[in-house]
C-alpha cells in the first residue's frame, strides 16, 4: 500500500519535472529563434555555390513546407510546384517540377541565394543576400535575410528531390 503510494508520488513528480523541463527548453528555442543569426558569406564559382550555407544540412520535408508558405519562401507566387492540393500558383517563373534533374545543386543554391548573379534583371528575390549591402531595407528586414541559412538549405534539399 505504502509502496504503491510512493511509486505514484515518484512518477507524478517525474511527470511534473519533465513538463517543467520541456517548457523551459521550448522557451530557450523561441528565444534563440528571435536572435538575429550571424550572416555566412558564400562564394560563387562558375554560376554555382557549391558549399552549403554555414555548412548546414537541409531537410527536404521542412523545405517543402517553406516553398509553399506565403510568409516564408512564397515561391508559389511565381512558380508551379508538384505538391498535391495546391490549386493557385503564379506562372511568372518556370514550373519547378523536375528542377533536380535539369539543374545542379550548386546552381539551384545560387538561384535561391541571389538570383541576380545569374540574371541581373531578375524579379526573383535574393533570399540570402548580404543584408549589409541592401540599400534602404524595409524596417523589419534590417540586418536580416528573407530566409535563414537553414531555411535556404531546407529549400534546396527539397528542390533536388524534384526529379
Ligand atoms: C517574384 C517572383 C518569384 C518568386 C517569389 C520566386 N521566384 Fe524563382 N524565379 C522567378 C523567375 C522570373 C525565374 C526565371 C529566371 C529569372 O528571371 O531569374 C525564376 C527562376 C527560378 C529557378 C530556376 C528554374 C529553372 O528552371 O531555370 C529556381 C530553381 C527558382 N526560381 C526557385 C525559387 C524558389 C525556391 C523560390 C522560393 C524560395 C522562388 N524561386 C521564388 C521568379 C520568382
Amino acid at each position: 500500500m505504502y509502496q504503491s503510494f510512493f511509486v505514484s508520488l515518484l512518477s507524478s513528480s517525474l511527470i511534473i519535472s519533465s513538463v517543467v523541463f520541456s517548457a523551459t527548453s521550448l522557451a530557450g528555442n523561441i528565444a534563440a529563434a528571435t536572435q538575429p543569426e550571424p550572416y555566412c558569406q558564400w562564394q560563387v564559382d562558375n554560376y554555382a555555390i557549391e558549399k552549403p550555407l554555414c555548412g548546414l544540412v537541409g531537410d527536404p520535408e521542412r523545405g517543402k513546407l517553406i516553398v509553399s508558405d506565403g510568409s516564408k519562401g512564397n515561391c508559389l507566387a511565381c512558380h508551379r510546384l508538384p505538391i498535391d492540393g495546391i490549386a493557385a500558383y503564379g506562372t511568372i517563373g518556370p514550373p519547378l517540377a523536375g528542377v533536380g534533374t535539369r539543374l545542379t545543386e550548386g546552381f539551384i543554391r545560387l538561384r535561391v541565394v541571389d538570383t541576380r548573379n545569374i540574371s541581373p534583371m531578375s524579379i526573383m528575390p535574393g533570399f540570402y543576400r548580404d543584408p549589409s549591402l541592401i540599400n534602404r531595407p524595409r524596417k523589419d528586414y534590417k540586418g536580416k535575410t528573407f530566409l535563414t541559412a537553414q531555411q535556404v538549405e531546407d529549400v534546396i534539399a527539397y528542390l533536388v528531390t524534384l526529379k
